[in-house]
């Protein structure tokens, strides 16, 4: 910890999976020191957590003396050698192996004596990236769901070198900042996006064939199967990069055609139609 008596954190990374998992942290009393190579990322991110924030203030479900002591325990840090020493860093970089390893590589060396190096990666192998770091028995994947203040799930993912005990004090420490984790062992996906990705990718096939209109295949699901929203819009919130990637992922290592990425996502992707992030993926946003 950078005090004895205070809880601390790192995150490295503050894109929308980053600044939710800061948010997190910091409303479950840890100091949280953000780290992003792009300093606008970071005004982004302390500036929306700022609003998420002030909008609980105004529904009444946190005090403004609560809000205001989260936004202070929320550090911006522009370089990642000035971010410290924690007992956990939590990598949400970029969904790429090369960026994600040379991440990780310089992250390690913030990380306290016996403390936990986690990635929230969505579908990189933690067996692989463990094998990167100096000590891959206290690597492990820490995968958040998006919107993260909002999703229960921690996704505890175990590489093949993944220590026990580094498991259970991962399961602890997600149940602390009030989440419920689920373990799963290292496969392409894990169990969420190999789920997930598929039903996402054939929505989209769905679109790509006439079949029916966004909104059509979209309220199917939600009204058919009680889904909280239809999957072109949950992949407008992920990101079509981001599913792509994915999908690439499982296609590529699980080496079976049914995960192959619709020709569609690819053209959206190409045209920079990525979602919500983009302002226009499969509907508008303003
Ligand atoms: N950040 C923080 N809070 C948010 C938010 C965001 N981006 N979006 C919504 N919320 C909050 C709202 O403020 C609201 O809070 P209160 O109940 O305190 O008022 C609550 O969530 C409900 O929001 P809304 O009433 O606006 O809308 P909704 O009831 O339709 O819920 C939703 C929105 C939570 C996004 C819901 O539609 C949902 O659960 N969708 C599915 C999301 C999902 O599946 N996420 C996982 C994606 S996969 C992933 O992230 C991992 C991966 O590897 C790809």
């Amino acid at each position: 910890m950078s005090s004895s008596d205070k809880k601390s954190i790192a995150v490295i990374g503050a894109g929308t999976m980053g600044r939710g998992i800061a948010q997190v942290f910091a409303q479950a009393r840890y100091d949280v020191y953000l780290h992003d190579a792009f300093p606008e990322a970071l005004t982004a991110a302390t500036g929306q957590i700022g609003k998420l924030l002030d909008k609980a203030v105004d529904k009444g479900k946190m005090s403004a003396a609560d809000a205001a002591a989260v936004k202070e325990r929320i550090r911006p840090v522009k370089s990642l050698g000035d971010v410290g020493s924690h007992p956990l860093v939590i990598e949400a970089a970029t969904e790429k192996l090369d960026i994600k390893i040379e991440i990780l590589k310089k992250a390690q060396t913030h990380v306290a004596d016996s403390g936990i190096l986690a990635t929230n990666t969505s579908s990189i192998s933690i067996t692989q990236l463990a094998a990167a770091t100096d000590h891959p028995d206290r690597f492990v994947g820490m995968h958040f769901f998006n919107p993260v203040p909002v999703m229960k799930l921690v996704e505890v993912v175990r590489g093949l070198q993944t220590s026990d005990d580094t498991v259970v004090r991962t399961v602890a420490l997600a149940e602390e900042v009030g989440k419920t984790p689920v373990c799963c062992n290292d496969h392409p996906g894990f169990v969420s996006n190999r789920v997930l990705m598929p039903m996402i990718n054939e929505a989209i096939f769905t679109l790509q064939d006439g079949v029916a209109e966004p909104e059509a295949i979209d309220n199917i699901m939600k009204l058919g199967m009680a889904h909280p929203m239809g999957p072109l819009a949950l992949a407008d919130l992920i990101g079509l990069d981001v599913c792509l990637d994915i999908l690439e992922v499982l296609h590529r290592d699980l080496g079976e055609d049914r995960y192959r990425p619709c020709p569609l996502l690819r053209k959206m992707v190409l045209a920079g139609r990525l979602g919500r992030k983009s302002k226009k993926g499969f509907y508008p946003y303003d």
